[in-house]
Parts: structure tokens; C-alpha cells; sequence
């Protein structure tokens, strides 16, 4: 066990260490606790020698980028640029109904808007950044055997690493990696000793493709992503309101692109079906499907047909991982 304080300490003589006075870090945020923590981290060792940029992707959830924007700002003052991109993902991916080719378009569309960042940056200082933060942990980089030297002794399950599609590979940036000795639970304690919220710290894994991958099908059809935001919101906000937030790994509705009958009100109706899926999890790895009592999910139902207009219809994930994986594509 080690004290979060030393840990944190010692990273900041580190990354001293590491950048010279001369030199610039770029770091992408993606309103997760791992980006988050690190750049908090790093903006403490060099202040605003740190550039963060954060991207709207037209794929977040429900006043997610006011929500993630109001915490780095208010509450961590870190140098944020935010670049409303929308219309660039939501146009490439148009007509696209394959999953993997969904995340091959959201990765290289997030690398160029990285590209012109560091680009801007290098206008504006008169040089290029030459430093990039990553919030890699501990189990993305292990396989069986720790790093020399890292004083880790634990044998770790596997975790792929698949964050947005990589980096541009000519842009030679030096990693600054402070939290790739450490445990998704000492991140949260670490965060907590950086100020970073307490709800930041709790806050569900989302993956990096966003709504994309929970949209199935054409993501830019009809307002599929509006509808799935309400839902999405109704549903996470009545889990954390019963009180069952932290006891979650992950919970999330899912869009379908099928229509089924309903009737509602005195007329027959036919629209959308969406999902719920909940799970627990120790790492992602496996999962099981969360049992919800059954009026939590009658409420729920119930809210949603009443609130979002265009769904009549909403069913529950009960699988587990595996022999499905958490996310739908
Ligand atoms: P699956 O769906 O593979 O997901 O069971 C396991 C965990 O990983 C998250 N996930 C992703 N995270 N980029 C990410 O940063 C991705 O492309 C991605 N795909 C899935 C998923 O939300 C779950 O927590």
C-alpha cells in the first residue's frame, strides 16, 4: 500500500525533472477520472505549460460537455481549449452502420482534430509542443509480469488497450505517463488529494466512440442521438436518486434501430425501442448483468415512455460479459 501523498510528490519532482522550463505538454481530456487526475497532476508540476484540449464530438451524453468543461474550469482552473467538432464526426460518419468502421472513422477524425491543436499551439508559441500527457494505467500496460523495478508484485488480467485510435505517429512527442504504476482506486484517491470532486471521481467508464457505439446502426438517422441522451439521462439519474450509483460499474441505455407498436394515450404509436443495460464488473473484463427491484425498473419504463417522445418501448439487457461484452458494438 503505498501513501498517495509520497506518490504524488514524487511525480511532481518527475515531471520537473522531465520538462524543461523551455518546454510545452499537450493532453487530451476526455472527461474521464484517468485523463482528468493526470492533467491535474501535471498542471501542478508545470502550470500553464499544460494545454488541454477537450472534444465535442457530437457522440457525449446529455450536457456532457457543460458538465466536464464546469469541473476543469471551476474547479481545477486547468487550460482547457474545447473544440466543437460535431459537425466534422457526425458528418463522416454518416450512412455508416458497421461498428468497427464507426470506431476506425471516430479515431482518425479525432487525430486530425489533435493535429490541428498542436498545430494552433505551435502558431501561437512560436514551438511545438514537445511533451504529451496520457492517463495509461497500471493494468493497461502489464501483461503478466510487472515492470522491473516498479515494486509491483500483483499478476493482472489483461485489459487491450483501446483508447481513440492512437496519435499521429510523426508528431514525436515524449509521453509523461504518471499514472501508469497505479490502480483505478489509487487514481481516485490520488485525485481526491488533487481536489478533483468526489461525484467526478465515482463517475461510470465511457468508452471513447461515446454514443456512437450505443446508437446501433446510422448514428446521424433521424434524431436517434437526442432521443438516446433523454433516456440515457433518465435512466442514470433515477439509479443515482435510489442510490445505487456507486454499487454500479457501468449503466447506459441503448438506441435500436427497429420500431415496434405501442399505444399510448388513445392512439396506436410506432416508434423506437431503447435498452438498459446495467452491469458489475471488478475491471471490465467480465461482467454481470445488475438485478434492479422491480418497481425501480417500472418507474424507469415508465418515465422514459412518458418523457421521450418517440420511444414506446423499453426493454432490459440480461446478459452477462460474456458471452456478451458490455457495450452493444
Ligand atoms: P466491452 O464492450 O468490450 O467493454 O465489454 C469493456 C469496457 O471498455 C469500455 N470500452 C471502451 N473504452 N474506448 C474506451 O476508452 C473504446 O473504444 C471502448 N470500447 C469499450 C466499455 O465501456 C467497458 O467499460
Amino acid at each position: 500500500d503505498w501513501n498517495m501523498e509520497d506518490v504524488m510528490e514524487e511525480e511532481i519532482k518527475t515531471i520537473k525533472a522531465l520538462v524543461g522550463p523551455e518546454d510545452h505538454v499537450i493532453c487530451a481530456l476526455s472527461g474521464g477520472v484517468d485523463s482528468t487526475v493526470a492533467a491535474t497532476l501535471v498542471h501542478k508540476a508545470i502550470g500553464d505549460r499544460l494545454h488541454c484540449i477537450f472534444v465535442d464530438n457530437g457522440l457525449l451524453r446529455y450536457k456532457e460537455r457543460e458538465r466536464v468543461m464546469e469541473t476543469f474550469e471551476t474547479d481545477l482552473h486547468l487550460p482547457v481549449t474545447c473544440v466543437d467538432a460535431t459537425k466534422q464526426f457526425l458528418g463522416n460518419l454518416k450512412g455508416i452502420v458497421d461498428p468497427e468502421t464507426k470506431r476506425k472513422i471516430i479515431g482518425r477524425e479525432f487525430i486530425s482534430i489533435f493535429d490541428m491543436f498542436a498545430q494552433d499551439l505551435e502558431h501561437k508559441l512560436g514551438k511545438r509542443p514537445n511533451f504529451l500527457v496520457q492517463g495509461t494505467l497500471y493494468p493497461d500496460i502489464i501483461e503478466s509480469c510487472p515492470p522491473p523495478g516498479s515494486g509491483r508484485t500483483h499478476s493482472h488480467t489483461i485489459k487491450s488497450h483501446h483508447n481513440v485510435g492512437g496519435l499521429p505517429k510523426d508528431m514525436k512527442l515524449k509521453l509523461i505517463e504518471p499514472l501508469k504504476l497505479l490502480f483505478k482506486d489509487e487514481v481516485r484517491e490520488l485525485g481526491k488529494i488533487l481536489n478533483v470532486p468526489q461525484g467526478f471521481l465515482k463517475r461510470h467508464p465511457f468508452p471513447g466512440p461515446g454514443l456512437a457505439v450505443r446508437v446501433l446502426g446510422d448514428v446521424t438517422e433521424g434524431n436517434a442521438l437526442e432521443i438516446l441522451r433523454q433516456v440515457d439521462e433518465i435512466f442514470i439519474q433515477s439509479i443515482k436518486d435510489a442510490g445505487l450509483y456507486d454499487s454500479i460499474w457501468q449503466a447506459f441505455a441503448v438506441f435500436l434501430p427497429i420500431k415496434s407498436v405501442g399505444v399510448q394515450g388513445d392512439k396506436r404509436t410506432h416508434s423506437h425501442v431503447v435498452a438498459l443495460r446495467a452491469v458489475t464488473s471488478q475491471d471490465g473484463m467480465t461482467a454481470d448483468w445488475y438485478n434492479f427491484e422491480h418497481k425501480f425498473l417500472d418507474d424507469v419504463a415508465r418515465k422514459i415512455c412518458n418523457s421521450v417522445r418517440g420511444v414506446n418501448r423499453v426493454v432490459q439487457d440480461i446478459t452477462s460479459k460474456p458471452p456478451s461484452t458490455i457495450e452493444w458494438e
